[in-house]
C-alpha cells in the first residue's frame, strides 16, 4: 500500500489529504473535461481537495462557478494545477508541455494508449510519475462502471449515424408524402462491439433498414435483438478463432479477411450508408472496404470510418477528413466524442468516480495491488513500467 503524501505548498492541505487537479486539456478540437462538478461534489464530501483550471469546463458546458459550488478551487493556469496536485486527472495523454509540468510521484489518470504510446510510458516512468490508463480498464462484469472506452464507444456510434445522415442526400425513415413514397435508407453496420451495437440502435430509431456484420459469431444475437440482420460470412474450409479470451476480436487470416471483404463489397454497393466500427486491439483497423468497392457504390453513398484513428477500415479513408471519392462522401472524423463534450465528460467523470472509489477512502489514497482493476490499469509507479502488456511491447521494441 502506497500513501501518497500531500504536497507542501503555502496553500498546504491538511497532512495526507489528497488534492485532485484537473488541468483544462490542451489538444486542438478537445473539447471534453475529466471531471464534472456532480463527481467533484461527491469526492469532496469524502474529503479530497479539487483544484480545477480556469475555463477547463468551459467548451463542455461546465462553467467555473459551477465547480465552486461543488467544492472545487478554481486556480488560474496549468502551473498552479500541476505544482499542488497529488492526483492529475485528465482526458488526453499529456503533451510535452504537461509532460514538463508533471513532478515525480505525483499520479496521473487519463487515456495512454501504452502499447502504442511506447516512449510516453518510458517518459513517465523515468519522471517518477505513477500513471493509469483509463484505456487500460479490464473488460470484466466488475470494472463495467469504469470502462471508459465503451463510454467513448457508446458516443462515437451514436454521433456516426447522426453525421452518415446529415451527408446523406436522402432520408432515413420510410416516409409515405403526397408527393410520393419514399423507402428507407439502407445502412450496413461492419463490426458490431460497443459502438457497432449503438449505431445499429441509432440507425433503426432514424428509421432505416440495418444490417450487419462482426468476425465474433457471437454478437448475431445482440445485432438481431436491435432489429438488424446479421451478415454472415462462408466460413467452409476456415478454421477460425475469431475471438480472444477476453471477448476480443483476433485478426483474421489472409484467407478469412478475403472473404469478409467480398461479403462486404456485395453487402456496400446495395447500402445508402456504411458505418465501419472494426477493431483489433493493438494492430492496424483491418482493411474490409476496398477502393474498387467505393468506386461500385452509388453516388451520394456515405461511409463513415469510425477506425479512422488506426488506419481505417476503409482503403480511401483520409484520418480527420471529410473527403469525396467516385462519388461517395468518407468521413474519417477523430475523436467523435468530443463532439458531444457534455455526456462525454459526465460518462468518463462517472469513470473515474468508480475507478477512484477502489482507491480513494476517506480523502486518502491509496493503491491495492490485491484488486485486479487497480493492478491492471497500473502502466508505471516507481520508475518502472508496471504493466504486463506494456513491458512485453517496449521488450519486443528492444529485441
Ligand atoms: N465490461 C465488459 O464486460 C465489456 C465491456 C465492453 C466490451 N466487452 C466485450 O468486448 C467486445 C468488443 O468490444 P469493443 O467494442 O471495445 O471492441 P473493439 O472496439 O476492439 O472492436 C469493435 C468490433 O470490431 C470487430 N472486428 C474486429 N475485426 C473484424 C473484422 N475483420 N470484421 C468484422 N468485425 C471485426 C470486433 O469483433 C468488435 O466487435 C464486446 O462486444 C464485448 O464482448 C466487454
Amino acid at each position: 500500500m502506497a500513501e501518497m503524501a500531500a504536497t507542501s505548498t503555502s496553500d498546504a492541505p491538511a497532512q495526507g489529504r489528497l488534492t485532485i487537479g484537473v488541468p483544462r486539456e490542451i489538444v486542438d478540437n478537445e473539447r471534453r473535461v475529466a471531471l464534472v462538478p456532480d463527481t467533484v461534489k461527491r469526492l469532496t464530501a469524502d474529503g479530497v481537495r479539487i483544484l480545477v483550471e480556469a475555463g477547463a469546463g468551459t467548451s463542455a458546458g461546465f462553467v467555473d462557478s459551477a465547480f465552486e459550488v461543488a467544492g472545487a478551487t478554481i486556480v488560474p493556469d496549468a502551473r498552479a494545477v500541476y505544482g499542488q496536485a497529488d492526483l492529475i486527472l485528465k482526458v488526453q495523454k499529456p503533451e510535452p508541455s504537461e509532460l514538463a509540468l508533471l513532478r515525480s510521484g505525483t499520479t496521473l489518470i487519463s487515456f495512454l494508449q501504452p502499447l502504442v504510446n511506447t516512449d510516453l510510458v518510458r517518459e513517465l516512468a523515468r519522471r517518477g510519475v505513477t500513471s493509469f490508463s483509463m484505456d487500460a480498464i479490464p473488460r470484466t462484469t466488475r470494472a463495467q462502471s469504469m470502462d471508459a472506452l465503451s463510454s467513448m464507444s457508446t458516443i462515437g456510434g451514436y454521433k456516426a449515424v447522426l453525421l452518415a445522415a446529415d451527408f446523406l442526400p436522402k432520408f432515413f425513415p420510410l416516409l409515405m408524402t403526397a408527393a410520393g413514397t419514399i423507402p428507407p435508407a439502407k445502412v450496413l453496420i461492419v463490426g458490431a462491439g460497443v459502438a457497432g451495437l449503438q449505431a445499429i440502435a441509432t440507425a433503426r430509431r432514424l428509421g432505416a433498414v440495418v444490417e450487419a456484420y462482426d468476425t465474433r459469431p457471437v454478437v448475431k444475437e445482440q445485432v438481431e435483438s436491435l432489429g438488424a440482420k446479421f451478415v454472415e460470412v462462408d466460413m467452409t474450409g476456415i478454421e477460425a478463432q475469431t475471438q480472444d479470451a477476453g471477448g476480443y476480436a483476433r485478426e483474421a487470416s489472409p484467407e478469412l479477411l478475403r472473404r469478409q471483404q467480398e461479403a462486404m463489397t456485395n453487402r456496400a454497393i446495395r447500402s445508402d450508408v456504411v458505418i465501419t466500427t472494426a477493431l483489433v486491439p493493438g494492430r492496424p483497423a483491418p482493411k474490409l472496404i476496398s477502393e474498387e468497392t467505393v468506386r461500385q457504390m452509388q453516388p451520394g453513398s456515405v461511409i463513415v470510418d469510425l477506425a479512422a484513428e488506426t488506419g481505417g477500415n476503409c482503403e480511401l479513408t483520409v484520418p480527420g477528413e471529410i473527403v469525396i471519392r467516385h462519388g461517395v462522401t468518407l468521413i474519417g472524423l477523430l475523436n467523435l466524442p468530443s463532439s458531444m463534450p457534455y455526456h462525454a465528460s459526465q460518462m468518463y467523470s462517472k469513470n473515474l468516480q468508480n475507478l477512484l472509489a477502489l482507491m480513494v477512502k476517506k480523502g486518502q489514497f491509496s493503491i491495492d495491488m490485491s484488486d485486479d482493476i487497480v493492478a491492471g490499469t497500473l502502466i508505471t509507479r516507481d520508475g518502472e513500467v508496471v504493466h504486463e502488456a506494456t513491458k512485453a511491447r517496449l521488450q519486443a521494441a528492444v529485441g
